[in-house]
């Protein structure tokens, strides 16, 4: 924490270890990081809150964020979201039943010239169809 000019900006890395190791920031992970930080829970919840890659509940082995803003918005990506839903058999946002996977709406991933996009993890993958997303959801890839 001495490296970063004030506590806020070294909670977010602290907060991106906590998910790696447990996945998601439950409440215990929040107390880790206000343990580490110094930031009370409320402020470690405001900064969850602000950035969607951070994730407060559980999700799959691996998370894909299929981006619904303007560019992949009109290159197909509502229907690549209803496609995810029915590939997992679960609501957006939820863990498929397999644990394997969780498919979340995202705010644009900056990956414009690749509408339709997505992260798998830390990934990038697009342009996107139906036959591409299958690909990803496949359990060889999840
Ligand atoms: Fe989808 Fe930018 S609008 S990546």
């Amino acid at each position: 924490m001495g490296h970063y000019p004030e506590p806020r900006a070294g909670a977010i890395y602290t907060l991106q270890f906590l998910q790696r190791k447990y996945g998601h920031l439950h409440n215990e992970a929040l107390r880790e990081a206000s343990a580490l930080c110094g930031l009370s829970i409320t402020q470690l919840e405001e900064l969850v809150s602000f950035y969607p890659l951070l994730l407060r509940r559980p999700v799959g082995r691996r998370v894909l964020r299929i981006c619904d803003s303007i560019a992949c918005h009109m290159a197909g990506a509502p229907a690549l979201l209803d496609e995810a839903v029915r590939l997992s058999g679960v609501p957006l946002g939820q863990p498929s039943a397999d644990g394997a996977v969780t498919v979340l709406p995202h705010v644009c991933l900056g990956l414009c010239d690749l509408a339709p996009a997505a992260l798998l993890d830390e990934a990038a993958h697009g342009p996107l169809d139906a036959a591409a997303l299958a690909a990803l959801v496949a359990p060889e890839n999840t």
